[in-house]
């Protein structure tokens, strides 16, 4: 949590004398066995989720309950209650269980990684890969490999391009975050932005796509139930798991081995030769930060994509920024980066506007008074970092694409109202990492396209698991 960017927050309305019981607190029509579900399916079901909570927010105010069949779930979207949150957390935050990939690793005796991963056994993994990974002197030297893969998105941008337009850019984009992971996790290259993308390389993407496309059923039905049936999900989804877990261990065996001959800049190898971890833990953790680092990726760089085309002020303003820190002979580096608040703001901006993962969630560990309720231990707390940014009380103009806000010498937003990563303890261990990420894929790209709107028809947005436009991005790169 980046305590520097904290301004004092205004006190929270809700903190009342004496705390209310769940029963009494407001939310949609609960009916039995399937709760509000009825209501969501006429608000435009799980796939419109993202927007029935914004409303629901608006009407029900900063907190609400919500039940979907049998998952029952407390609300919050306001920044009082996610700092009040934040002050009581406990030393192990914890998110939604994520059976279906627990049910995986205990049929394969394999171990858990840090999405999965609860209480001690959490913070041991945690402690060991944080040191590097969110520390911004020790990502920064991760700039070498982002951009060898950066040269090669750049010109497959040129050369597959038909007027401008690009075919499947959201799938191109996740070749990218794709190949860049795995080169900075295995020091490997897998070609996948070459023309012919080898058989090995499409296998261990594909497999990815599987899993995750699967695990979500197992979700709502019980894992349990596919598991018993031996479901075409349940096969799809161990099948896929497989394939991950083998190619993985053959490149982190690898790295394991090369302790003599190892990069300066290899952060990833660095934690594999000296943490205390064993080696099954290293294998679930470091596939744990592929799985969460590839589309959350791809996904924040479309949507920065997107604003940027309909944004073509501040593109040029970006441009300017790009033209006057970076030489033209040179390649954008982390350096550079420190000396861009307008393309830091651009980015922020772009992940309020359109962030990528909706919410998150915690599972408290004790009873907490949060504004006027007692959240009972066991409850399932959904942090909506959408409903956030979208809401007017938080940011003036909030429907406008505005860097500036960011900039203002004093800026006044409330650091809790803006959590695209998540909060506290648990936040994303890949934040600054994908930040510099994105940060140069944009200087590489509004430095030789420019991203035109090529249509200016509203975008709609759909929730499936990330959320993601429901059409082709109408966008052109045209070069410079
Ligand atoms: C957790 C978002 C990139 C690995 C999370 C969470 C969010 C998030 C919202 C939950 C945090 C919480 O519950 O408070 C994003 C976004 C990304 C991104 C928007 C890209 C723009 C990455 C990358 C990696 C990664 C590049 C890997 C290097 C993880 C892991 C966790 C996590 C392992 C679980 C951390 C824990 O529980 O200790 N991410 N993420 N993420 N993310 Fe990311």
């Amino acid at each position: 949590w980046e305590q520097k960017d904290a301004v004092e927050a205004a006190p929270c309305p809700h903190t009342a004398s004496r705390a209310h019981s769940l029963d009494s607190m407001p939310g949609p029509t609960n009916w039995p066995l399937v709760g509000s579900m009825v209501e969501l399916l006429r608000k435009g079901g799980l796939r419109r989720q993202h927007e029935a909570l914004v409303d629901y927010h608006k009407k029900f105010g900063k907190i609400f309950r919500m039940k979907l069949g049998s998952f029952e779930s407390v609300n919050i979207g306001a920044p009082c209650l996610l700092e009040a949150l934040y002050r009581k957390e406990g030393r192990y935050p914890q998110r939604l269980e994520i059976k279906p990939w627990k049910a995986y690793r205990d049929l394969r005796n394999e171990a858990y990684g840090l999405l999965i991963l609860e209480g001690k056994d959490w913070q041991r993994v945690r402690s060991a890969f944080q040191q590097k990974l969110m520390k911004p002197t020790e990502v920064v030297k991760l700039d070498g490999k982002i951009n060898q893969v950066l040269k090669d998105m750049v010109a497959r941008i040129g050369k597959i391009n038909v007027n401008g337009k690009i075919e499947d850019l959201y799938f191109e984009l996740n070749k990218w975050s794709f190949e860049t992971i795995c080169l900075i996790l295995y020091g490997k290259r897998f070609g996948l932005l070459q023309e012919e993308v080898n058989e090995e390389a499409m296998n261990f993407i594909t497999a990815v796509k599987t899993m995750m496309s699967t695990f979500g059923m197992m979700m709502v039905i019980p894992v349990k139930l596919h598991k018993g049936f031996n479901t075409k999900t349940w096969k799809d989804h161990t099948a896929a798991w497989d394939r991950i877990f083998s190619t993985a261990k053959v490149y982190i065996d690898k790295k394991l081995k090369r302790n003599s001959s190892r990069d300066p800049d290899d952060l990833i190898g660095d934690i594999l030769h000296q943490s205390s971890l064993s080696k099954k833990e290293l294998y679930a953790a470091i596939t744990e930060l592929q799985v969460g680092g590839v589309e959350t990726t791809a996904n924040s760089m479309l949507w920065f994509i997107f604003n940027l085309s309909r944004n073509p002020g501040a593109q040029k303003k970006l441009l300017q920024e790009i033209r006057e820190v970076v030489s033209p002979c040179q390649d954008p580096s982390g350096e550079h980066i420190k000396r861009m608040p307008y393309l830091k703001a651009c980015l922020k901006e772009s992940m309020r506007l359109s962030p990528s993962v909706p919410f998150t969630s915690r599972t408290m560990d004790k009873d907490t008074e949060l504004g006027d309720y007692t959240i009972p231990k066991g409850t399932v707390l959904m942090i909506n970092s959408h409903a956030l940014g979208s809401n007017e009380e938080y940011f003036d103009d909030g429907k406008q694409f505005k860097p500036e806000r960011w900039l203002r010498g004093s800026c006044t937003i409330n650091p809790f109202s803006h959590v695209p990563f998540g909060i506290g303890k648990r936040m994303c261990i890949g934040r600054r990492l994908a930040e510099l990420q994105l940060q140069l894929a944009m200087c590489w790209l509004v430095r030789d396209y420019e991203i035109v709107a090529t249509d200016n028809e509203p975008l709609d947005v759909i929730h499936s698991g990330l959320l993601v436009p429901n059409r082709e991005l109408p966008v052109a790169f045209i070069k410079r």
